[in-house]
């Protein structure tokens, strides 16, 4: 017998949908924000909407709709007797500033995705995927600018140490690659900051190559350099001491045959180390996750489709850890170490033979 809907629950639910809405307009505006200046202009001091648009050099009929959806979403504070706009120290870390803690760049996700989405959509009735190549160049943009302050504050210090002895061994000298290596902004910070090693960056895309080429002139570097390969089809010379990933294995057309090629390429006594989304292999315990939803969602839109693209495995970016160790252990590493990256979103893979 069919169930009466509780009229309740369904004013309730949709409350919640109209919010997930809002938040994904607010998301938008936080981008124009970001890419504006207006968050920084806001920062310098409680301003009225015509001095926060003069100093971020905008037209104030726009700021001031903007500053409308800033304040009723809770980001920025307001005082009708002086009608100034005011950014919240705290809400000031989050959106201004170089610290990793700056969320600012992230917010172009939606846009960016949200480009694809009408050839995502013929995908669900189709079958197949959306190829990288139709993601780029705004892909490349968006990943290095949503990861680039992480790595400045956390690479070195917060991630590597994970790692025992592997700063130090670092230090000594040894022999690193990244595999999916993007900009190459990890590989840069850490020929700066270990000079005695070398690395080599692997990626398939031309303008992220290019881009990491480019960044390791400007720095001076000549213990960096840049490769376009497919790391599904690593050689198995030359050998590396490390071999680093990040966010590199869950969106590959062949996940298998690169953490294979991986191990293989590893010189007796490397390491393995590997940064993917911290999820659950199991749907029912990502429930109580609250980025569960961004998981699956980016997965949908761009890490699963672009796998799918090439008739690949399709993973997505929820493959969690349970599935993420049986790859590991399958390519023939036999010491996984599972630990929280630093923040909320990431774990680290630390896998030797
Ligand atoms: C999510 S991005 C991560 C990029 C980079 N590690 C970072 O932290 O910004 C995944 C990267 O893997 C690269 N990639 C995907 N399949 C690849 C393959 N078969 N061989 C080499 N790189 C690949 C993509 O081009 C992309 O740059």
């Amino acid at each position: 017998m069919e169930q009466t809907p509780d009229r309740k629950r369904v004013q309730e639910f949709a409350r919640k949908l109209f919010g997930h809405y809002t938040s994904g307009m607010l998301t938008m505006m936080v981008d124009i924000g970001h890419k504006t200046g207006l968050f920084e202009a806001l920062a310098t001091a409680p301003d009225t909407s015509q001095r926060i648009a003069d100093r971020a050099g905008l037209d104030e009929r726009y700021v001031r709709e903007w500053l409308g959806a800033m304040v009723t979403g809770g980001i920025v504070q307001y005082d009708p007797g002086s009608e100034t706009f005011a950014l919240p120290p705290e809400h000031a870390v989050c959106l201004t500033g170089t610290s990793s803690r700056n969320l600012g760049a992230n917010s172009q996700v939606l846009s960016m995705l949200a480009r694809r989405l009408p050839r995502v959509v013929e995908c669900f009735r189709n079958g197949g995927g959306v190829p990288y190549s139709e993601f780029r160049p705004d892909f490349t943009e968006y990943q290095d600018a949503s990861w680039r302050l992480l790595y400045d504050g956390l690479l070195i210090k917060g991630f590597l140490p994970l790692a025992k002895g592997l700063p130090e061994r670092l230090a000594a000298g040894i022999r690193v690659a990244d595999l999916g290596c993007g900009t190459g902004h990890a590989i840069n910070l850490m020929a700066r900051d270990y000079p005695a090693s070398t690395f080599i960056g692997y990626d398939i895309a031309s303008d992220a190559i290019e881009h990491g080429r480019a960044e390791a002139r400007s720095m001076g570097l000549t213990n960096a350099r840049f490769e376009k390969v497919d790391v599904a089809r690593l050689p198995a010379q030359p050998k590396f001491d490390l071999i680093t990933s990040f966010d590199a294995i869950h969106d590959q057309r062949d996940p298998a045959s690169m953490l294979r090629a991986a191990a293989v390429a590893l010189a007796p006594g490397g390491v393995y180390f590997a940064v993917e989304p911290r999820a659950s292999s199991r749907l029912e315990e990502n429930v109580a996750n609250p980025f569960a939803p961004y998981l699956y969602g980016m997965s949908v839109l761009h890490c699963m489709t672009v796998s799918l693209a090439e008739g690949g495995a399709g993973l997505g970016t929820a493959w969690g850890e349970a599935t993420a160790r049986k790859f590991l252990t399958d390519a023939g590493f036999t010491s996984i170490d599972v630990v929280d990256a630093p923040g909320p979103q990431n774990s680290v893979y630390i896998c030797r033979r």
